[in-house]
């Protein structure tokens, strides 16, 4: 039995839905455990591509069941919709195969105006969030005035948290924001219609998990966004509002830290970021376009484009001691292709002196200078290979530098977005 937690090592679209995709081909259960519709898992098998938000990504294999964990915050009409769209596609979707926690808290309207509003009146400051309602969802569990899940099957305990929180978030958006107050009972409504179709889903999230593993089943738990978006270890301010750590796969689903046996980091061969927030080694030259284009670098959920840099070894050693991780899985090697020149950031310099760790003060980051490494590039259309042998000598070379680097053995390197391109190591 394997219990594997998978996280994105960077700051999120590192391509985690594809690793979980094939990874739940061994799995029977695969359980989200943070972030919300603010994710987008793109996963493409044979020749089709999904995008899931909510939805674990285990979903396409029939033999998977699919939990959503209490530390997900989740927008019920996004699942909604998402289930909908698996389904015209022939996708057994029903509760028999698709649960939610009764205690994952519920994104409401308010809580998407409030994000929407906040960032328009941060002119200059702008955190770059998705609009989802995410971190205004958060605060509410954290100031316990949230809905959960649950609360959908008890419409007077609802209409009343409702109620009570409303009263507060009208006057910020009315005084504040200059937005229109919302009705209490419209938002209840609209909940509640929604009931009938929600309520089947609603599951004890920790009893099936721990039903599997009785019987010996292996389990995945698949993370959102990615270790520097954490609120605590990421790049703060300019993080989201969970725990992306594989910590939180115990606390965000329901079982002990010694539950899990391997926890595998996604980084992409390279370097991504989208929103506002520091980035050493981005490329604001040709070779960031290149990585952009060829690399399909615009958000899943947002469509904005994707900041690209050169692979920063710092931050993949910090999420390898954050994490635990056991190992790698690296994506998009192919994007690289025809890049004379590779540059890895091995360390940074700050303050004159070189440094090796993320230094902690907000807006340091921002500060620091890459120290590169330069290895050369490769010519080879490598999307074809499913050995590690059959790659050029300097496609090698690079994994095995970045596994020296990084602290952690590579294990899986992808080539190119469908099932088969890919090589286990
Ligand atoms: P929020 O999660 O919508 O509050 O956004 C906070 C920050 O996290 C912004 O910089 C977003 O661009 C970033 N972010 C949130 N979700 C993702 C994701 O799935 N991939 C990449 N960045 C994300």
């Amino acid at each position: 039995m394997a219990n594997t937690i998978i996280i994105g090592a960077q700051w999120g679209d590192e391509g985690k839905g594809k690793i979980v995709d094939m990874l739940s081909a061994q799995s029977s259960l695969t359980v989200r455990f943070q972030g919300g519709s603010n994710a987008g898992h793109t996963i493409r098998a044979q020749g089709e591509q999904t995008i899931l938000h909510l939805i674990p990504s285990g979903i396409l294999h029939q033999g998977t069941l699919c939990l959503i964990g209490n530390g997900v915050v989740l927008d019920p009409a996004v699942f909604l919709e998402e289930a909908d769209e698996l389904s015209k596609r022939g996708l057994d979707v029903s509760p028999a195969r698709l649960g939610i926690s009764k205690k994952a808290h519920l994104i409401l309207p308010y809580h998407k105006q409030l994000d929407k509003a906040r960032e328009a009146k941060r002119a200059g400051h702008k955190i770059g969030t998705t609009g989802r309602g995410i971190g205004p969802c958060y605060e509410d569990k954290v100031a316990r005035v949230g809905i959960r899940a649950a609360d959908i099957g008890n419409p007077s305990l609802l209409r009343d948290k409702v109620r009570h929180t409303l009263l507060e978030k009208n006057i910020l958006l009315q005084e504040l924001y200059k937005f229109d107050p919302l009705d209490p009972d419209v938002v209840a409504d609209e909940l509640l219609a929604m009931a009938p179709r929600l309520i089947p889903y609603l599951t004890d999230v920790e009893a099936r998990i721990d039903e599997a593993a009785a019987r010996g089943e292996n389990i995945l738990f698949e993370g959102a966004q990615g270790v520097h978006l954490d609120i605590d270890h990421g790049t703060y301010p300019f993080v989201t509002s969970s725990n992306t750590v594989s910590g939180n796969a115990a606390s965000g689903s329901g079982v002990g830290p010694s539950f899990f046996t391997r926890a595998i980091g996604v980084a992409k061969a390279y370097t991504t970021r989208v929103g506002s927030g520091p980035f050493p080694t981005e490329l604001l030259d040709d070779s960031g376009t290149y990585l952009r284009e060829r690399g399909h670098e615009y958000g899943a959920t947002t469509g904005r484009p994707r900041r690209c840099g050169w692979l920063d070894t710092v931050i993949l050693r910090a999420s390898t001691r954050l994490n635990g991780l056991t190992d790698f899985a690296v994506t998009k090697l192919d994007v690289l292709q025809n890049l004379p020149l590779l540059r890895i950031c091995v360390a940074y310099e700050h303050e004159g002196k070189r440094c090796e760790r993320i230094p902690q003060e907000e807006g340091a980051l921002d500060k620091v200078n890459p120290i590169y490494e330069e290895m050369p590039g490769f010519e080879a259309d490598i999307s074809g290979c499913t050995q590690f042998g059959q790659l050029p000598s300097a496609a090698r070379a690079y994994i095995r530098r970045m596994e020296e680097l990084v602290g952690a053995k590579v294990s899986i390197v992808s080539v190119g977005p469908d099932r088969q391109q890919t090589i286990f190591m």
